[in-house]
């Protein structure tokens, strides 16, 4: 069984979407979870912004709850996809070993092979910023299906 983490910084906005988007593309053979960097948001909700893009599209992200990285995290999961470079960083800072490292890929890498674009926070912005994110997370969840079915 694969076991897919997404993470972010606060486990609200972009890794609750990209959970969402890659468990309705796949089987229940995947365990797909996110994670924040931060704990500011432990125990809530996704953002309400990211509740909305989700729906409009037929998902229902409102009953995930937010959740810090733990270095447990490394046991657990097979594949890590972190939204952005500072995600990178202090994901990888928390590995203990090659293969820990291994594990952590910047998400859009998956579309964009080795270009290191990063997912904006679209956390300060309006509705478009998580219009856009869900259309990338989209189609990197396509990529990341493609690569493992
Ligand atoms: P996320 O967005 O990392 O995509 O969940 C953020 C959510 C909250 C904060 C920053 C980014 N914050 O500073 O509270």
């Amino acid at each position: 069984m694969t076991k897919i983490l997404m993470v972010c910084l606060g486990n609200i906005c972009r890794s609750p979407l990209a959970e969402g988007i890659l468990k309705s593309k796949l089987s229940e053979d995947f365990i797909v979870d996110s994670a924040g960097t931060a704990n500011y948001h432990s125990g809530s909700a996704p953002d309400k912004r990211s509740i909305a893009v989700a729906k409009k599209y037929g998902l229902d992200i409102s009953n995930l709850s937010g959740r810090q990285f733990d270095v447990s995290d490394f046991d657990t999961f097979d594949l890590i996809y972190v939204m952005d470079h500072s995600n990178f960083d202090n994901v990888v800072r928390l590995a203990r070993t090659a293969k820990d490292t291994s594990k952590v890929k910047l998400i859009l890498n998956e579309v964009h092979h080795g270009k290191n674009f990063e997912v904006p926070d679209p956390y300060y912005g309006g509705e478009h910023g998580f219009e856009n994110v869900y259309q990338m997370l989209d189609e990197a969840c396509d990529a990341i299906v493609k690569n493992l079915i």
